[in-house]
């Protein structure tokens, strides 16, 4: 099927307003302007379409949580930190599509009332945050920005924020605290946002690609959107897969494509002369799946049911060469270092974790340490403030269970049967 959301990548052609609107941009910001806002949310939401920045919200929904009369100006923060391991999705879109980017913003400001919207980007994404603001410069120029928008009466002002550079100011509430220019340490929920969220004033979030959906939602209609992909996961999504493939990349797929179609046909297969081992289907905080497990469709639900997590969509491959105990440990270690340290059973649990790996790949592991690492696990779980704590318990727990004679075989040999070298100590 025809991709909708990374159409131009590789171009750079359509970065330019004159090029993108000749081929059919802003259509839908003009088409959405004839719409009252009720109906614009309301077709985002039987679309279908859940937030592609990880926890598969639903869009619409989200929208229609914040209150239509609010005594603070209300805002949008579209999340493009991307900075979940194995994801390299929402950069293509910042800059190969910037101005649908732009497009479906204005669209989501206009249904929700808002009238001020910040682009979150991190900061490593300078050229992106660059690309951004002249395709920002550009819609003010042909006034799909700024004052009375088109001559509807609409006011709407997009800037662009560069973040410092921490994995945890994706996390939405550690997002808006960074915002503000404090520190970016996740808040308490409820309150929510879309209640009490900006500056105290009513806020969506939503992820880059969540938002570059919208304008294809509203130029084709929410049944055309519906009908793409199973029940209850509709769309199409994008899949940045890395690792052990052929020909690694950002495929734009229905959801509901088979894992191993994927890894077959779009990315070529495994590398040569090697086989599957496992996969980590959603950036490094989704549980990882072994070989025997990877026929599986790419859908929230399926995935959730697996005990694993769409995500992302940050797909990572490894194939019989890989240590399990290696890429745990390097999962750990970034973890360790990106916890913002605010609640004590993640900040003390991951470090405690980390060394664990840290010693079982060394070789100076024992046998203990695997029920040590899930029982600290388990502590952790569900007791932080933000769902950092499950995004490092959950898959770390699950390396230990599902690869046990893999860890088992570095205490017995007292060294990484695969042949690795110590890892470094952290500093
Ligand atoms: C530790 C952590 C990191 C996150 N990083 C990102 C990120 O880089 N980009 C993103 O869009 N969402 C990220 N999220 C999810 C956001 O909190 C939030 O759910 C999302 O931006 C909502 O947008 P959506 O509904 O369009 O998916 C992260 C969540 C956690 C817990």
């Amino acid at each position: 099927m025809e991709a909708t959301l990374i159409k131009h990548i590789g171009h750079t052609a359509f970065r330019d307003i004159d090029t993108f609107v000749q081929g059919g941009g802003y259509r839908a910001v003009e088409k959405a302007f004839g719409m009252r806002p009720e109906e614009v949310t309301e077709a985002v939401k039987s679309s279908g379409l859940r937030g592609r920045g990880g926890a598969g919200f639903s869009a619409g929904m989200k929208w229609s949580f914040v209150p239509k009369e609010s005594q603070l100006p209300k805002y949008l923060c579209c999340n493009a930190d991307e900075s979940e391991p194995g994801t390299f999705k929402d950069r293509q879109i910042v800059e190969y599509e910037p101005h649908l980017l732009v497009e479906g913003i204005i669209i989501c400001c206009y249904a929700v009332g808002i009238h001020s919207a910040y682009i979150y980007i991190r900061g490593e994404f300078a050229y992106g945050a660059e690309v951004l603001e002249n395709a920002i410069a550009q819609a003010y120029s042909r006034n799909y920005l700024g004052r009375d928008i088109l001559g509807k009466g609409f006011d709407l002002d997009v800037t662009v924020h560069r973040g410092a550079g921490a994995y945890i100011c994706g996390e939405e509430t550690a997002l808006l605290e960074s915002l503000e220019g404090k520190r970016g340490q996740p808040r308490l929920k409820p309150p929510f946002p879309a209640v009490v969220g900006l500056f105290n004033g009513p806020t969506v979030i939503n992820n880059v690609e969540t938002l570059a959906a919208i304008p294809s939602i509203i130029n084709n209609g929410a049944d055309w959107y519906a009908a793409i992909g199973p029940e209850r996961n509709r769309g199409t999504k994008l899949f940045s897969v890395s690792g052990h493939v052929v020909k690694p990349g950002v495929y734009e797929m229905p959801l509901g494509t088979n894992l191993l179609a994927l890894i077959n046909d779009c990315c070529g297969g495994i590398r040569p002369g090697r086989t599957l081992k496992a996969v980590i289907p959603g950036g490094a905080s989704a549980s990882v799946l072994r070989a025997e497990e990877c026929n599986i469709s790419l859908d929230f639900d399926s995935l959730a049911k697996a005990g694993s997590m769409l995500g992302s969509g940050g797909a990572i491959v490894m194939d019989d060469s890989t240590c399990m105990v290696k890429v745990a440990h390097t999962a750990s270690r970034f973890f360790y270092e990106e916890s913002c340290g605010k609640c004590t059973p993640c900040r003390e649990g991951i470090g405690w974790v980390e060394k664990l790996f840290r010693r079982l790949e060394s070789g100076g592991g024992r046998e203990t340490d695997l029920a040590l690492i899930s029982d600290i696990c388990d502590n952790v779980k569900g007791k932080t403030l933000c769902p950092f704590g499950e995004a490092f318990s959950a898959p770390l727990d699950t390396f230990v269970k599902k690869f046990r004679e893999e860890f088992l075989e570095h205490v017995r040999q007292k060294r990484c049967p695969f042949g690795n070298p110590p890892p470094d100590p952290v500093h």
